[in-house]
Parts: structure tokens; C-alpha cells; sequence
């Protein structure tokens, strides 16, 4: 699906406007850049920007946003484009805030175990930057090789160690931001508490970019607990699977990683990547990887015992041990791969779901119900340890017309039982684009009018990534 609501004979009038404006600004309008900068990971959508700008610095940003505010020209700021809810696509056309050449590690505060970024800073290079210093940041979602901070802030992304260390959220101490008409605004402090007016810093993570730019961010660090071990624990029926999760945690384990993933899950990522060397016993259904970390490696054995012990009520299987770097990058690499795998296996559809973990049974088995009942195969994995499923659900050899109008039903009728469930529409992907239909389902009209409020004291001409995360009123 594609949506051109904008014409070349737009770029070039405000490539030139832009360029007078703001002197040194690097200004893309070819068709090859406005391509390059028209797609993320959402299924086949893509929208092109007029064009596309890179600033240097927060002044630029600032330059952009004052000439885009008096001219009523969209803004839509990206990162590296692995968004799984189109978050970043400029639906409005108009201009494309790349954040790439904004990608600076300002500082690494050893003395208060604290990192100053830039938006574009690749996730796993930050990563190991302060792991040099023997410090941890420890969000790390599926696609920290190649994503930007930017979009974990804008989107406030999860990944498998959320279940211990919490989701970009819970990380960030105050951030420095671009507002719609220029103005360049703190958040918050540089301290690890404050209790000082509206906790903005929080408003602005997840905000999508809807509400600012952000051009710095002040996150939190740990000491780096460098040792870890992961366990596959293979299922015949994945609803025990599911009920072990909850079990994990009511024993006293804490892992740093329990995600779960459907046999197809974990077969689409062998075939994607070519690794057929885990056994996989065919009355295999379902499996859990769990992870534990510390900071001795005498940490992780009495830790992993108590987890088998834990499982036992659950009728798990014999468990496949990885204590090596090898074992473990390889049951991580399919892990990480399984949502490529299964694009690149079927047209789908993926659903961010997250329920309260004690009812991931409940919500599995809603999924497959309402999959048979409109005629639908479905994947499932993620992060079990925090109730969040990805949903994919397959298009296999449907026709189009059959799954373009049964398919936002089927959608309508899992978020419902997710809702009724004491869960909601995104754990970690975010709104964006896609999932705004069905915000109804979640937010009552006074609650969705209060947000519209937040949106029009932030960006009273909508130009910033506009049309996402809320539905006009009385929309869906
Ligand atoms: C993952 C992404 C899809 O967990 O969030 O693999
Ligand atoms: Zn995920």
C-alpha cells in the first residue's frame, strides 16, 4: 500500500525556501532520497517526503521547525527506519528531519553512571561504548544493530531485557527538545529523582514524535553485569509454556530475558537464516529462552537451577543449555530474526499485544480462536516475562480482497479480548500510523480528547509527524 499525497513540483520550491532559510543545511530532494526515506519496517506502506533535511546540530533543528512552523509545512523526524508502526512515515509529505548526522555520544558520565546522547547514536554502539567502562544500558529491542535512540525514545522501545531492566522509559533522566515553532526546551534534570512540576521527559518518550524534536537525551546507566546464560526450554503445548511464565516469577526467579516463541516462530527464522543445527523435536510446540545474568559467574548456576526446578510443574522439556559466546549468539540470533523471517515469509500483519502476564493462556488461545474463526494462520513470539505477544497474523494463499476486508475485524475483535484481558494495543511498537484506528477501543472520547489537548498545546498547527497515534474525533 502506498500513499503519494504530495507531488515533485512541491520539493523543489521548499528544497529552495529551506535552503535560504537555513544556511548550511544539508537539503535532499531527488527522487532516490525522498525513497530512501519513505519506508520503515510497517508491512508495505510508504509515503514520500517533499524533502528530506539532515541537521548538524539543535540550531538547525531549531531553524527547520521555525521556517516549517510559519509556513504550515509537515515535519516528520526519523531515525534508521526499523519502526513497526509508522511511526516515522511522512503521511503528510512535507519535510523529512533526518536524524543520522545528529549521532554524536556526547559524554559518558562515569562519575554518575550517566549518558548524553544525540538522536541518531545507534543503539548497540552506545551499548558498547559504555560496556568499555564497565557500565550497562540495558534496552535492547530486536533491531539495536541498526536502530537509533531517537526512535527508542520516540517510540519508547522494549526488546527482551525489558522484563528485568524496564523499557526506554525508565532510562532516560531529562531530554533537550525541539519544540513546533522552534523553541528549544530541558525537560527535566540531570538527577536521578525530581519531583519537580509536569514530568515533561516522560510526556516526550513514546510522544512518537508528535509533540518535539528530540535533540539530546540525559539516560541512566548500571554497573554491567557482564556474565550471563541462556536457557531454550521446548514445550509440547504452549499453553503450558505460557502458564510457566507466570510461574517463573510467582517461585522468586527474576530473569533478564523470558521470551516465548511458537515452533513456527523459531522454524521461519531457521529458514531465514539458514542455522538448522537446534534440534527440534517434532512433538515440539512451543518454546521458552530464558536468559539470567549477574555480575560473577557463580551467579547464574544456583539462578538456573531454580528456574528447572520452577519449570518441572509446567511439563517442560529437557532444556538446551548456552553458556558459551557462540551458543548464545546463535539461540539469540534466531530470536532477533524470527520478525524479518516472518516478513519475508507471507504478506502479514503484525499486532503489538500486551496483557498483564498472568493472562498470556488466555490471550494465546483468543488468538488462534479468533484466527480460525476468519480463516487466518498466525505466528506468535516476544517477550513473554512482560505479557507483550507479537501477533503476526498470515495472509498464506488468501485473496487480497477476502483479507483486506475481513482482516480489520479480526484486528477489532483481538484488541477487544486484549482489553477485556487488562492489556492493551502496543507493549513496545507504538501507535503510529497503523494502530490509530483503534485507539477507540482503549480510550474513552473524554480520554482521547484530553490527549488531543496535550498535542494541540504542543503543536497548535499540527505540523509535527502529523495524523499519527490519534484519531480525528469521532474517527476511527
Ligand atoms: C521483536 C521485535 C519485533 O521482538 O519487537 O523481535
Ligand atoms: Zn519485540
Amino acid at each position: 500500500m502506498s500513499g503519494h499525497s504530495n507531488s515533485e513540483a512541491k520539493s523543489l520550491p521548499i528544497a529552495k525556501a529551506l535552503q535560504a532559510a537555513v544556511p548550511g543545511l544539508r537539503v535532499e530532494w531527488a527522487a532516490e532520497s525522498r525513497e530512501a526515506h519513505s519506508r520503515d519496517h510497517t508491512e508495505d506502506l510508504q509515503f514520500l517526503p517533499d524533502v528530506v533535511v539532515f541537521p548538524t546540530s539543535t540550531e538547525e533543528v531549531s531553524a527547520v521547525m521555525q521556517w516549517a512552523h510559519a509556513q504550515g509545512v509537515p515535519v516528520t523526524a526519523s531515525g534508521a527506519w526499523t519502526g513497526l508502526s509508522g511511526g516515522a512515515l511522512p503521511v503528510r509529505g512535507g519535510i523529512g528531519l533526518s536524524t543520522k548526522r545528529l549521532n554524536r555520544i556526547i559524554r559518558i558520565d562515569e562519575l554518575h553512571h550517566q549518558l548524553v546522547v544525540q538522536p541518531g547514536v545507534i543503539v548497540q554502539e552506545m551499548q558498547e561504548a559504555v560496556q568499555d567502562k564497565g557500565l550497562f544500558y540495558a534496552v535492547d529491542p530486536a533491531s539495536r544493530g541498526t536502530c537509533t535512540i531517537g526512535g527508542n525514545l520516540a517510540e519508547n522501545s522494549g526488546g527482551p531485557r525489558a522484563v528485568k531492566y524496564g523499557v526506554t522509559k525508565d532510562w532516560v533522566l531529562n531530554l533537550e527538545v525541539v519544540l513546533a515553532d522552534g523553541t528549544v526546551i530541558r525537560t527535566g534534570a540531570d538527577t536521578l529523582k525530581n519531583s519537580t512540576g509536569y514530568n515533561l521527559t516522560q510526556l516526550m518518550v513514546g510522544s512518537e514524535g508528535t509533540l518535539g524534536i528530540i535533540t539530546e537525551a540525559t539516560l541512566k546507566l548500571l554497573p554491567w553485569p557482564r556474565f550471563n546464560a541462556l536457557l531454550l526450554v521446548p514445550f509440547t503445548d504452549p499453553a503450558d509454556a505460557c502458564r510457566a511464565v507466570a510461574g517463573l516469577f510467582m517461585d522468586g526467579n527474576q530473569p533478564s530475558a523470558l521470551e516465548f516463541m511458537e515452533r513456527s516462530a523459531i522454524e521461519l527464522a531457521m529458514d531465514f537464516t539458514g542455522d538448522r543445527q537446534l534440534p527440534l523435536a517434532d512433538d515440539t510446540a512451543a518454546h521458552l529462552l530464558i536468559e539470567v545474568d549477574g555480575f560473577r559467574e557463580e551467579d547464574l548456576m544456583p539462578q538456573l537451577e531454580r528456574i528447572a526446578q520452577s519449570l518441572e510443574r509446567f511439563h517442560a522439556g529437557e532444556p538446551l543449555l548456552a553458556m558459551d559466546e557462540a551458543g548464545k549468539n546463535q539461540l539469540w540470533n534466531l530470536r532477533r530474526k524470527v520478525g524479518e523471517a516472518v516478513k519475508a515469509h507471507s504478506t502479514y500483519k503484525e499486532e503489538d499485544t500486551v496483557v498483564p502476564r498472568g493472562h498470556l493462556p488466555e490471550l494465546l488461545s483468543a488468538v488462534k480462536r479468533i484466527g480460525a474463526e476468519h480463516g487466518f494462520d498466525s505466528v506468535c513470539y516476544g517477550h513473554a516475562g512482560d505479557g507483550n505477544l507479537h501477533v503476526n497474523i498470515l495472509r498464506g494463499v488468501m485473496p487480497e480482497g477476502q483479507w483486506n476486508d475481513t482482516l480489520p475485524d479480526a484486528i477489532r475483535e483481538l484488541f477487544r479480548e486484549v482489553i477485556h484481558l487488562g492489556g492493551t494495543l502496543s507493549g513496545e511498537h507504538g501507535i503510529g500510523w497503523v494502530q490509530k484506528p483503534f485507539m477507540d477501543l482503549r480510550f474513552s472520547e473524554a480520554e482521547l480528547a484530553l490527549q488531543r489537548r496535550i498535542k494541540d498545546a504542543f503543536d497548535p498547527v499540527h505540523i509535527l509527524n502529523p495524523d499519527k497515534i490519534l484519531p480525528e474525533a469521532g474517527q476511527r
